[in-house]
Protein backbone atom coordinates (compact mmCIF):
# COMPACT_ATOMS: atom_id res chain seq x y z
CA UNK A 1 0.00 0.00 0.00
CA UNK A 2 0.51 3.70 -0.54
CA UNK A 3 0.39 6.40 1.32
CA UNK A 4 1.18 9.79 -0.40
CA UNK A 5 1.12 13.17 2.06
CA UNK A 6 0.41 15.59 0.04
CA UNK A 7 1.28 18.95 2.24
CA UNK A 8 -0.20 21.56 -0.02
CA UNK A 9 1.10 25.11 0.25
CA UNK A 10 1.01 24.55 3.99
CA UNK A 11 3.75 25.31 6.97
CA UNK A 12 6.57 27.77 6.93
CA UNK A 13 10.24 26.29 7.18
CA UNK A 14 10.19 26.11 11.44
CA UNK A 15 6.83 24.41 10.93
CA UNK A 16 8.24 22.16 8.78
CA UNK A 17 11.46 20.89 9.91
CA UNK A 18 9.25 19.89 13.63
CA UNK A 19 6.78 18.37 11.18
CA UNK A 20 10.12 16.12 9.30
CA UNK A 21 11.08 15.49 12.89
CA UNK A 22 7.59 14.33 13.70
CA UNK A 23 7.43 12.32 10.06
CA UNK A 24 10.38 10.22 11.29
CA UNK A 25 8.52 8.80 14.51
CA UNK A 26 6.10 7.37 12.37
CA UNK A 27 5.53 3.63 13.11
CA UNK A 28 4.84 1.72 9.73
CA UNK A 29 6.72 -1.73 8.29
CA UNK A 30 4.39 -2.45 4.81
CA UNK A 31 3.75 1.08 3.50
CA UNK A 32 5.31 3.43 1.13
CA UNK A 33 4.81 6.55 2.73
CA UNK A 34 5.90 9.19 0.45
CA UNK A 35 5.57 13.13 1.48
CA UNK A 36 5.39 15.60 -0.78
CA UNK A 37 6.19 19.43 1.02
CA UNK A 38 6.39 22.39 -0.47
CA UNK A 39 8.93 22.68 -3.09
CA UNK A 40 10.99 25.18 -1.12
CA UNK A 41 11.60 22.56 1.29
CA UNK A 42 12.24 19.44 -0.66
CA UNK A 43 15.87 20.03 0.35
CA UNK A 44 15.72 20.44 4.01
CA UNK A 45 13.96 16.96 4.15
CA UNK A 46 15.50 13.83 5.96
CA UNK A 47 14.22 10.55 6.49
CA UNK A 48 15.09 7.11 6.56
CA UNK A 49 11.74 5.22 5.66
CA UNK A 50 9.68 8.20 3.94
CA UNK A 51 10.51 9.01 0.51
CA UNK A 52 10.13 12.44 -0.87
CA UNK A 53 8.03 13.55 -3.28
CA UNK A 54 7.20 16.96 -5.07
CA UNK A 55 3.90 18.52 -5.77
CA UNK A 56 4.82 19.67 -9.17
CA UNK A 57 7.65 19.89 -12.16
CA UNK A 58 8.24 22.31 -14.70
CA UNK A 59 7.54 21.03 -18.16
CA UNK A 60 10.29 22.54 -19.74
CA UNK A 61 13.59 20.27 -18.97
CA UNK A 62 15.48 23.63 -18.11
CA UNK A 63 16.23 27.00 -19.32
CA UNK A 64 15.26 30.64 -19.29
CA UNK A 65 12.02 29.39 -17.40
CA UNK A 66 11.66 31.85 -14.38
CA UNK A 67 10.23 30.29 -10.97
CA UNK A 68 9.92 26.83 -12.77
CA UNK A 69 11.33 23.49 -11.26
CA UNK A 70 12.51 21.09 -13.51
CA UNK A 71 12.72 17.14 -13.16
CA UNK A 72 16.31 17.31 -13.29
CA UNK A 73 16.29 19.96 -10.44
CA UNK A 74 14.05 17.79 -8.13
CA UNK A 75 16.00 14.69 -8.88
CA UNK A 76 19.05 16.47 -7.98
CA UNK A 77 16.92 16.82 -4.20
CA UNK A 78 16.96 13.18 -4.46
CA UNK A 79 13.03 13.21 -4.98
CA UNK A 80 11.69 10.17 -6.08
CA UNK A 81 7.64 10.71 -6.78
CA UNK A 82 5.89 13.86 -8.04
CA UNK A 83 2.25 14.25 -8.58
CA UNK A 84 1.08 15.95 -12.32
CA UNK A 85 -2.26 17.24 -13.08
CA UNK A 86 -3.52 17.82 -8.95
CA UNK A 87 -7.06 19.48 -9.79
CA UNK A 88 -6.12 22.48 -7.93
CA UNK A 89 -3.01 23.25 -10.80
CA UNK A 90 -5.75 22.57 -13.37
CA UNK A 91 -8.20 24.85 -11.91
CA UNK A 92 -5.55 27.47 -10.59
CA UNK A 93 -2.51 27.42 -12.82
CA UNK A 94 -4.54 26.49 -16.04
CA UNK A 95 -2.52 23.23 -16.77
CA UNK A 96 -3.71 21.12 -19.37
CA UNK A 97 -3.31 17.57 -20.49
CA UNK A 98 -0.88 18.59 -22.98
CA UNK A 99 1.39 20.41 -20.68
CA UNK A 100 0.92 17.65 -17.96
CA UNK A 101 2.03 15.13 -21.07
CA UNK A 102 5.27 16.91 -20.80
CA UNK A 103 5.62 16.85 -17.08
CA UNK A 104 5.06 13.13 -17.08
CA UNK A 105 7.86 12.59 -19.80
CA UNK A 106 10.83 14.90 -18.31
CA UNK A 107 9.72 12.95 -14.94
CA UNK A 108 9.81 9.50 -16.98
CA UNK A 109 13.25 10.42 -18.36
CA UNK A 110 14.86 11.37 -15.28
CA UNK A 111 13.51 8.14 -12.95
CA UNK A 112 10.91 9.94 -11.08
CA UNK A 113 7.72 8.28 -10.66
CA UNK A 114 4.73 10.44 -11.48
CA UNK A 115 1.52 10.15 -9.76
CA UNK A 116 -1.61 11.16 -12.35
CA UNK A 117 -4.31 13.09 -10.97
CA UNK A 118 -7.49 12.60 -12.20
CA UNK A 119 -11.12 13.42 -11.66
CA UNK A 120 -14.50 14.53 -12.00
CA UNK A 121 -16.59 17.89 -11.61
CA UNK A 122 -19.60 17.03 -9.49
CA UNK A 123 -21.67 17.85 -12.59
CA UNK A 124 -19.59 14.77 -14.75
CA UNK A 125 -20.36 12.21 -12.21
CA UNK A 126 -22.93 10.22 -14.97
CA UNK A 127 -20.36 10.34 -17.38
CA UNK A 128 -17.18 9.80 -15.26
CA UNK A 129 -15.56 6.86 -16.97
CA UNK A 130 -15.42 9.85 -20.31
CA UNK A 131 -13.77 12.22 -18.40
CA UNK A 132 -11.13 9.88 -16.95
CA UNK A 133 -10.63 8.54 -20.28
CA UNK A 134 -9.54 11.84 -21.62
CA UNK A 135 -7.65 13.23 -19.22
CA UNK A 136 -5.81 9.58 -19.28
CA UNK A 137 -5.31 9.51 -22.79
CA UNK A 138 -4.49 12.67 -23.45
CA UNK A 139 -1.73 12.67 -20.79
CA UNK A 140 -0.11 9.74 -21.26
CA UNK A 141 -0.45 10.39 -25.54
CA UNK A 142 3.12 9.65 -27.33
CA UNK A 143 4.05 7.08 -24.15
CA UNK A 144 5.25 3.49 -24.41
CA UNK A 145 3.62 0.66 -22.86
CA UNK A 146 6.50 0.24 -20.79
CA UNK A 147 6.79 4.22 -19.62
CA UNK A 148 3.04 4.70 -18.77
CA UNK A 149 2.91 1.42 -16.75
CA UNK A 150 5.69 3.54 -15.07
CA UNK A 151 2.61 6.11 -13.87
CA UNK A 152 0.36 5.55 -10.67
CA UNK A 153 -2.86 6.49 -11.21
CA UNK A 154 -4.60 9.04 -8.46
CA UNK A 155 -8.04 8.73 -9.05
CA UNK A 156 -9.63 12.03 -7.11
CA UNK A 157 -13.23 13.04 -7.55
CA UNK A 158 -13.06 16.99 -7.61
CA UNK A 159 -16.30 17.60 -5.66
CA UNK A 160 -14.67 15.20 -2.53
CA UNK A 161 -11.34 17.33 -2.54
CA UNK A 162 -11.34 19.05 0.97
CA UNK A 163 -15.04 18.55 0.73
CA UNK A 164 -15.75 15.74 3.62
CA UNK A 165 -17.69 14.28 0.77
CA UNK A 166 -16.54 11.06 -0.09
CA UNK A 167 -18.22 8.56 -3.23
CA UNK A 168 -20.03 4.84 -1.90
CA UNK A 169 -16.96 2.23 -1.30
CA UNK A 170 -19.11 0.49 -4.81
CA UNK A 171 -18.60 3.84 -6.88
CA UNK A 172 -15.06 4.34 -5.72
CA UNK A 173 -14.51 -0.13 -6.66
CA UNK A 174 -16.45 0.76 -10.22
CA UNK A 175 -14.28 3.49 -11.48
CA UNK A 176 -11.08 1.92 -9.77
CA UNK A 177 -11.95 -1.40 -11.91
CA UNK A 178 -12.38 0.30 -15.02
CA UNK A 179 -9.08 2.41 -14.38
CA UNK A 180 -7.67 -1.23 -14.24
CA UNK A 181 -9.29 -2.39 -17.28
CA UNK A 182 -7.52 0.33 -19.19
CA UNK A 183 -4.08 -0.21 -17.25
CA UNK A 184 -4.10 -3.34 -15.49
CA UNK A 185 -0.70 -2.99 -14.53
CA UNK A 186 -0.74 0.31 -13.25
CA UNK A 187 -1.29 0.90 -9.15
CA UNK A 188 -4.04 3.46 -8.40
CA UNK A 189 -5.01 5.67 -5.38
CA UNK A 190 -7.37 7.30 -4.36
CA UNK A 191 -8.06 10.99 -2.98
CA UNK A 192 -10.25 12.78 -1.82
CA UNK A 193 -11.29 13.79 2.03
CA UNK A 194 -9.98 10.79 3.35
CA UNK A 195 -10.07 10.28 6.71
CA UNK A 196 -9.53 6.98 8.91
CA UNK A 197 -13.09 5.79 8.96
CA UNK A 198 -13.32 5.82 4.91
CA UNK A 199 -9.80 3.49 4.84
CA UNK A 200 -11.29 1.17 7.05
CA UNK A 201 -13.97 0.39 4.53
CA UNK A 202 -11.84 1.16 1.34
CA UNK A 203 -9.05 -0.94 2.90
CA UNK A 204 -11.00 -4.04 4.25
CA UNK A 205 -12.60 -4.43 0.48
CA UNK A 206 -9.12 -4.12 -0.83
CA UNK A 207 -10.61 -2.00 -3.40
CA UNK A 208 -7.52 0.85 -3.85
CA UNK A 209 -3.31 0.31 -3.85
CA UNK A 210 -3.30 3.09 -1.46
CA UNK A 211 -4.42 6.80 -0.69
CA UNK A 212 -3.40 10.30 -1.14
CA UNK A 213 -4.29 12.62 1.13
CA UNK A 214 -4.16 16.56 1.22
CA UNK A 215 -5.64 18.00 4.92
CA UNK A 216 -5.06 15.41 6.89
CA UNK A 217 -1.48 15.11 5.91
CA UNK A 218 -0.73 17.96 8.89
CA UNK A 219 -1.78 15.80 11.47
CA UNK A 220 0.77 12.87 12.43
CA UNK A 221 -1.61 11.43 14.79
CA UNK A 222 -4.05 10.91 12.21
CA UNK A 223 -1.75 9.70 9.91
CA UNK A 224 -0.65 6.82 12.55
CA UNK A 225 -3.69 6.04 12.69
CA UNK A 226 -4.74 5.93 9.27
CA UNK A 227 -1.10 3.81 9.08
CA UNK A 228 -2.52 1.15 11.84
CA UNK A 229 -5.45 0.94 9.77
CA UNK A 230 -3.90 0.11 6.18
CA UNK A 231 -0.93 -2.47 8.01
CA UNK A 232 -3.67 -4.35 10.26
P1 LIG B 1 -8.04 16.30 0.89
O1 LIG B 1 -7.14 16.57 -0.39
O2 LIG B 1 -7.54 15.01 1.49
O3 LIG B 1 -7.80 17.49 1.77
O4 LIG B 1 -9.44 16.17 0.41
C1 LIG B 1 -6.80 15.55 -1.25
C2 LIG B 1 -5.94 16.07 -2.37
O5 LIG B 1 -6.08 17.23 -2.74
O6 LIG B 1 -5.09 15.34 -2.89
Amino acid sequence: MILALNNKCNLTKDEFLMYNEKLKKLNFTKTTVIVFPTSLYLGMFSSNKILLGSQNVSMFASGPHTGEVSAKQLKSLNVEYSLVGHFERREEQHETNNSINKKIKNLISENITPILCIGEVSSEQEIVTEVLTKQLQESLKDLSKNDIEKIIIAYEPIWSIGTGIIPSCNKIKTIVNYLKSLYPNNKVLYGGSVNVDNVVKLTKENIVDGYLIGGLSLHLDKVQTLLNTIEK
